[in-house]
């Protein structure tokens, strides 16, 4: 009999994790090896909910966002009892290896999963706050600063011609590898992280700097991870004569068709978890180093803080200038 192997989507999605689920399964295919893809995140293996993916059912879903296997967040299987039954769930199907795709937390779920059932586990970093230890970059992330740069140069437009100045938030969760990179891209006058705190009087300073030099209208890219983003923007208000304006981009930019690049990781990422898996090892996260597809323990890339450049912060100011 052939072997099988099962794909879960956990956490948040995020766009691309549809092409990582297609290319799992023809890579396992062409290796010989079934695959079933379990329903709803870890609540797929606590109501042994799965389908059966075939190359021709993962049929045109490279350019769909979101996950057609759907996801959540599942505190259930944290619960006593929900790894066991995860596990029993793997044994009754008979798998023989589980490729998570997610980012750290569902990493975590992984690995207590592979402690109760022995079963080897795959992570595919798949995120769009990028968060993840082990890996350059997660599906998703790409798509999601492209999204918010879009929305930003829009927003931009009506910042110039009303001379304001726009508070823009984005996602990111506790981190500020979004915010960080969507400042860059879109030339933000400041860059607001949780990674490098600024008090509103820092902020309020470097908008009358800006003012006197000419700079009449301003973007401020604020991480959600630095709190509350219209205490900030009342703040602001109150203490200058400027017309201050927040946006909250929100789940825009978890959806949406993923770009060619979050397409070519979640492919090349899909590859690499199978071919380790034939290789007979496991528990391992598969990753971008250095522009090499590589592979790290699961446990380290479940539990290490992911360590945020911050010369590129640097860069922004001086690009801000
Ligand atoms: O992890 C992705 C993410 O969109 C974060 O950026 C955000 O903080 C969080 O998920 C929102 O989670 P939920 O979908 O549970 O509201």
């Amino acid at each position: 009999m052939s072997k099988t192997i099962g794909i879960v989507t956990s956490g948040g999605d995020a766009p691309g994790m549809n092409a990582a689920i297609r290319a799992v399964t023809r890579v396992a295919h062409s290796n010989g090896l079934q695959v079933i893809g379990f329903e709803r995140g870890w609540d797929g293996l606590l109501t042994n909910s799965y389908r059966k993916l075939t190359p021709r059912s993962v049929g045109g879903i490279i350019q769909l966002g979101g996950t057609i296997l759907h996801t959540l967040r599942c505190p259930a299987f944290e619960e006593p009892g929900g790894v066991e039954t995860g596990a029993e769930t793997l044994h009754a199907n008979n798998v023989d290896g589980l490729v998570v795709i997610g980012g750290d937390g569902s990493f975590r779920g992984a690995l207590e999963l592979s402690k109760q059932s022995g079963v080897p586990m795959m992570g595919i970093p798949a995120t769009i706050d990028n968060d993840v230890f082990g890996t350059d970059e997660t599906i998703g992330f790409d798509t999601a600063v492209n999204t918010a740069v879009g929305a930003i140069d829009k927003i931009r437009d009506t910042a110039i011609s009303h001379e304001r100045i726009f508070i823009v938030e984005v996602m990111g969760r506790k981190r500020g590898f979004l915010a960080l990179e969507v400042g860059i891209c879109v030339g933000a006058e400041v860059i607001l992280i949780p990674e490098k705190p600024l008090d509103t009087c820092d902020v309020i300073k470097i908008m009358e700097e800006n003012s006197k030099k000419g700079k009449r209208a301003g973007i401020i890219v604020a991480a959600e991870g630095i709190g509350d983003t219209s205490k900030l923007a009342w703040e602001m208000q109150r203490q200058t004569e400027s017309e201050i304006r927040l946006s909250i981009l929100g789940y825009a930019q978890r959806g949406g068709s993923p770009t060619a690049r979050s397409r070519l990781l979640a492919s090349l990422f899909a590859e690499k978890a199978v071919e380790l898996l034939c290789e007979g090892r496991g528990n391992l996260a598969i990753g971008l180093q250095n522009g090499v597809i590589k592979s790290t323990e699961l446990e380290k890339a479940a539990k290490t803080t992911k360590p945020l450049d911050l010369r590129l912060l640097k860069v922004a100011e001086m690009l801000a200038i």
